[in-house]
Parts: C-alpha cells; sequence; structure tokens
C-alpha cells in the first residue's frame, strides 16, 4: 500500500490594498524608480495601513476567506495551524491561536513557525511529517508577514525591497503518488546573524527607549553577503532535490523562489538551467513578503496549475535558513 502523505487541496492569497510604489519610495530614500527596477526587479509593493486592517492576522483571514470561495471544508475538521510568520500580531499568544479561533477551526491546536522567509518551505515539512505520521489528516498552513512594520523607511538597503502579504493552503491526507508533497530539505546557519537580523524587541534587547532611539527594532542586512548566499544556497537545495528524486529540469513544471531580488531568482533559473517562462515570479508588483511569497505565487498561478504538475518551491531567509520542496500539483483548475 502506498504511504500517506499530504497534498495541498486549496490555496488562498491576500495583499493588503495600499500600493506602495517606487516613486514613493523615492521621496523617503535617496533612491528612484530605475535604481530600484534594475537592482531588485521591484516596482511596487502592498503594505497594509491601519486604516484598512492591523497584525498578520488580518491578513490571514482574508487569504482564508480567499481560499474559501474555491474550497469547502468544515473548519471543526482542522486538526493543526501552523502559522510560518515573523511578525506575528503580539509576541504572545501566536498568532495560529488567534486565526484558528476566529475561523472557528476550534478543534485545532496551534502555533507559530520562525524561520524568515523560508517559512513555507519549513512549514510545508511540518505540516507533511504530521500527515505522515498517520495521527492528524486535515492541517492548515498559513504563511506570510507584515514587514513594513519592521522596515526602515530611512534605510534604502531594506525598504525598497520589503512588503506585505499573506497565503494559506490546506494539507489533506492521502496515499496516491501522483499527487501531494514528496520530498522537502530544510537547512540553517546561525552564524550569519550579522548579515540579516532585527536586533530591538527579543530577550536580549527587550523594547525600551534605547532601543527605539537607536532603531534598533527595524531589519537590517548586508545585502550582498545574503544576495551571494540566497543564490548559491537555494540552487544547490534545487539541484539536490531534483537530483534524488530523479528529476530532470524538463520533467519540472514550475519552479516558485522566494521573491526576494529578481537578479536573485534569474541567477537560480540560470543555475538550474530552467526557462523563465517556468519560474514563478511576482515581485515587481508585490515585493517581498518574506514567508508570504511563495504561496502568493501559487495563489496567483493556481488557474494554470494541473494536477501532477512537478513543482519545486525554494527559499531563503534570516538565520540563515533555507530550503526546497517537491511536490506534484494535488487538483486541476476549476
Ligand atoms: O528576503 C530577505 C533577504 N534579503 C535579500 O535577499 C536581499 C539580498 N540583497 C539584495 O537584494 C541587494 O544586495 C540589495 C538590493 C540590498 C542591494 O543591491 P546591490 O546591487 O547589492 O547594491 P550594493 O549594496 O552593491 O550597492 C551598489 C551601489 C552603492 O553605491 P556605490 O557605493 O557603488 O556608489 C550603493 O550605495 O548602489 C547604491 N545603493 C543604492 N542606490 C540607489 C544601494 N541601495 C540603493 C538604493 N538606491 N536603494
Amino acid at each position: 500500500m502506498s504511504k500517506v502523505h499530504a497534498v495541498i487541496t486549496g490555496v488562498g492569497g491576500y495583499v493588503p490594498k495600499y500600493v506602495l510604489n517606487n516613486a514613493e519610495i523615492s521621496t523617503l530614500v535617496d533612491t528612484s524608480d530605475e535604481w530600484i527596477t534594475k537592482r531588485i526587479g521591484v516596482k511596487e509593493r502592498r503594505i497594509l495601513k491601519p486604516d484598512e486592517g492591523k497584525g498578520i492576522t488580518y491578513l490571514a483571514e482574508k487569504a482564508l476567506e480567499n481560499l474559501k470561495i474555491k474550497k469547502d471544508f468544515d473548519p471543526l475538521e482542522i486538526e493543526a495551524v501552523v502559522f510560518a510568520t515573523s511578525t506575528p500580531d503580539y509576541i504572545l499568544p501566536n498568532a495560529a491561536s488567534l486565526i484558528a479561533y476566529r475561523a472557528g477551526m476550534t478543534k485545532a491546536f496551534g502555533f507559530d513557525l520562525g524561520a524568515a522567509c523560508s517559512g513555507f518551505v519549513y512549514a510545508l515539512e511540518v505540516g507533511q511529517a504530521f500527515i505522515a505520521s498517520g495521527k492528524y489528516k486535515k492541517v492548515m498552513v498559513f504563511s506570510g508577514d507584515t514587514l513594513s512594520v519592521v522596515t526602515d523607511y530611512q534605510d534604502r538597503n531594506t525598504c525598497p525591497i520589503f512588503a506585505d502579504g499573506c497565503g494559506v493552503v490546506l494539507l489533506e491526507a492521502t496515499t496516491d503518488e501522483e499527487i501531494g508533497i514528496l520530498d522537502g530539505i530544510l537547512h540553517s546557519d546561525g552564524n550569519s546573524l550579522e548579515s540579516l537580523h532585527m536586533w530591538g524587541g527579543g530577550s536580549v534587547n527587550p523594547a525600551d527607549h534605547e532601543t527605539v532611539n537607536q532603531r534598533m527594532h527595524f531589519i537590517r542586512q548586508d545585502g550582498k553577503v545574503v544576495f551571494k548566499r540566497a543564490v548559491t544556497e537555494m540552487s544547490d537545495a534545487c539541484e539536490t532535490i531534483m537530483k534524488r528524486n530523479n528529476l530532470s529540469k524538463d520533467d519540472v513544471k514550475w519552479v516558485v523562489p522566494h521573491q526576494a531580488n529578481m537578479r536573485i531568482i534569474d541567477a537560480v533559473a540560470d543555475r538550474l538551467d530552467v526557462p523563465m517562462e517556468k519560474v514563478m515570479v511576482n515581485i515587481e508588483k508585490y515585493g517581498n513578503s518574506s514567508a508570504g511569497t511563495i504561496p502568493l505565487c501559487l495563489w496567483e498561478w493556481e488557474h494554470k496549475l494541473h494536477k501532477g504538475d512537478k513543482i519545486i518551491l525554494t527559499a531563503f531567509g534570516a538565520g540563515f535558513t533555507w530550503g526546497a520542496t517537491y511536490l506534484k500539483w494535488g487538483y486541476d483548475p476549476t
């Protein structure tokens, strides 16, 4: 008998209404539409403004509403809620418990997963392991961030890149090997703290006047270091997962990379020798919403995905964390 594993049976997504374009960014820091377009590939990004809503669970609720339009499920049947985010509503309680309650998933346990931009591939591995254990049959995975709350709009190294957005996927048990999550690779390297971090607000530098005055509650990065590692690690993770699943580049229907910089995406596609027509890219309009980028691509491309399509996801982020997922899409477009 085939082994039980997880399959994505529904996807939803949401980006906030406010469009922060490069012209507006250029009024905040010394940059230009031309520089951002050429060096990052972002034209505009979405930002959650308080007059629309507050917190990542606001975006999660909207993403779930979008999933529900397409996929019928009983919230009481959801057994676990995994929420990949670095920007929960509060340090405690976790965002997963809040969204589970608000969505009527009251039989589920919920927890947040911190893996920065790699959150979605991490959460899929966790959800897949829960289901493969045989103990759980339905797991809801949310993945997204409101990076605008930790972005310094005086720092041109970061503010043109970061954005807000959230996706959600429903994972269900299957024994059909022609669909589902078939493999995953995860890595982390904690020796990279200096390269990508937010110093304030944790247990080393809890919030006080000093941390606020020193602008420690914003993400800082050494862009060049992050850039190089991201290209190497995402390419290597994809190559490894393809090799050990006997996948040629022609077998793969779609590559879905984390959307951090168009030049990183181009370089990964180049190393894998995969044509850009097979690579999902929406960075130009949504920027980098951290854990949100990959599910937002799946959400946007859902109508083009067919049952059995072989898809490689890959991400890289703070930690450093990185990884890749190999899955076969679970359903045809409706
Ligand atoms: O998902 C989270 C992880 N983050 C990432 O994956 C980000 C990875 N890194 C990057 O995307 C890029 O490194 C950045 C977009 C952050 C920077 O691009 P870069 O091509 O690496 O620029 P650079 O730091 O090498 O700077 C090149 C030049 C410098 O000027 P000089 O010294 O050559 O005169 C910078 O001062 O570009 C300048 N510069 C800018 N100019 C206009 C840097 N940022 C900007 C800017 N606008 N926003």
